[in-house]
């Protein structure tokens, strides 16, 4: 089958490879029908998340229909159509029960690696490394998905691939950032980075209630469409002075009640101090995350106000000011979305009609184009804002 494989940095290809086999009782395969490239892809296509290794297949964003079924897994048959979670969940130990999804502790098949790196092992995800697991991942002709008894979606007929794709993720991840906020009516909601996370970000801070929601970026299309969907704009390379005195300003003197990182490691920043240490750092290889972003938001952040970090790091942060954090009396949350504790109800807001997800593809595509079409969303060419690719 054809699968698009990480070959080093900056080297994606779509190589011929064995189709996946049952390996376990509660396992299916699925023919992929749609998958799409995430921010996330691009931090492993960059090198920022270590044990990548030649050959792995990438995607953790896909969906479509079962093909075969592993003898125990009572829950799915063959021609189901399901929408794949990226992170992969056993259903049964502490933390999937207490619905923390992401950090389930049975299914890193590479525990040790991540225990070393993080204190404890985290869930196994789909295409991303060596560090959750090394399954394959979603953005090939068929996927072998493990403990296909717990997490995947069932979607309605009816529903279209590309309305119920984002459900795996995107959609998920920006719920959880804004449900992490608390929202309250009065809430000034500041979101950094209107990349599709970023985008979901906006629609579900507004969903939730925001008075206003203010979105920060430097790409004008993306800046654009997070206009229409309600936010007020700040482009950073056009305006003078910082991006927390612009907010102060445009809010009367408070400030952000709210504020979301959906940039994540690789925020990029034209003359401020910390961003050049970050690249020069980055460059030399004394450290990898640029974490410009949260810096800002720690800063923009009025006392007593919530940062929630949906933005993917992968190591040790340099230079947070945390005395701001600490001082100010902020609340930081952040993690991998816990996708299951919101899917079934976005699954409903979609087929109520509340949201039609599909406002934020603007490319489609086969897998064969899949590494060209990594490099236009990394770099942001032809107006790209997220890629769907079908077999
Ligand atoms: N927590 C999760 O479970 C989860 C799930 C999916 C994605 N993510 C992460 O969310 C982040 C965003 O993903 P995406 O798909 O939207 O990626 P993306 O790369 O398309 O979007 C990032 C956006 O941030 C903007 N940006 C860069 N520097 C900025 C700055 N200084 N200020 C404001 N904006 C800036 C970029 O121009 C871009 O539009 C990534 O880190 C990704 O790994 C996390
Ligand atoms: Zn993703
Ligand atoms: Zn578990």
């Amino acid at each position: 089958m054809k699968a698009l494989c990480w070959h080093g940095k900056g080297d994606i290809r779509c190589d011929e490879v064995p189709d996946p086999k049952i390996e376990d009782g509660r396992d299916v395969i699925i023919k992929m029908t749609a998958c799409a490239i995430c921010g996330s892809d691009i931090h492993l296509m960059d090198g920022y998340i270590p044990f990548m290794k030649k050959g792995d297949i990438l995607g953790h964003e896909f969906m479509g229909e079962v093909v075969e079924v592993g003898r125990d897994n009572k829950k799915l048959k063959v021609g189901d159509r399901v929408v794949v979670p990226f992170t992969i969940c056993c259903g049964e130990c502490q933390q999937c029960l207490r619905g923390n999804w992401s950090v389930c502790e049975r299914t890193n098949r590479n525990a040790d690696n991540a225990t070393k790196a993080f204190g404890y092992p985290t869930a196994g995800l789909f295409g991303y490394s060596h560090l959750t697991g090394a399954y394959a991942g979603g953005q090939a002709e068929y996927v072998r998905v493990p403990y296909a008894d717990v997490s995947p979606i069932v979607i309605p007929n009816g529903m279209s691939d590309e309305q119920a794709l984002f459900l795996g993720d995107i959609f998920p991840t920006g719920w959880m950032a804004a449900a992490n906020c608390e929202i309250e009516p009065t809430d000034i909601v500041a979101i950094w980075g209107c990349g599709p996370v970023g985008q979901f970000c906006i629609k579900s801070a507004l969903m939730q209630g925001a008075a206003r929601v203010i979105a920060i970026d430097n790409v004008p299309e993306r800046l654009a469409l997070a206009r229409s969907a309600g936010a007020e704009i700040i482009n950073f390379d056009e305006i003078d002075g910082t991006v927390p005195d612009h907010i102060k300003e445009m809010t009367g003197g408070h400030g952000a009640d709210k504020c979301i990182d959906a940039v994540g490691a690789e925020s990029h920043a034209t003359a401020s101090f910390d961003a050049i240490i970050d690249k020069v750092k980055a460059a030399t290889l004394l450290g990898t995350d640029r974490p410009h972003v949260l810096r800002t938001a720690i800063m923009a952040c009025r006392p007593g106000g919530i940062v929630s970090v949906p933005g993917v790091y992968g190591g040790f942060l340099d230079k947070i000011p945390f005395g701001a954090a600490m001082n100010k009396g902020l609340t930081i949350r952040t993690g991998q979305t816990h996708v299951n504790r919101y899917a079934l109800d976005l699954l409903r807001r979609i087929e109520e009609g509340e949201i039609d997800p599909t406002f934020i593809i603007t490319h489609r595509a086969k897998l064969n184009d899949g590494p060209a079409l990594y490099e236009t969303f990394r770099d942001k060419k032809d107006n790209c804002i997220k890629v769907v690719l079908t077999a």
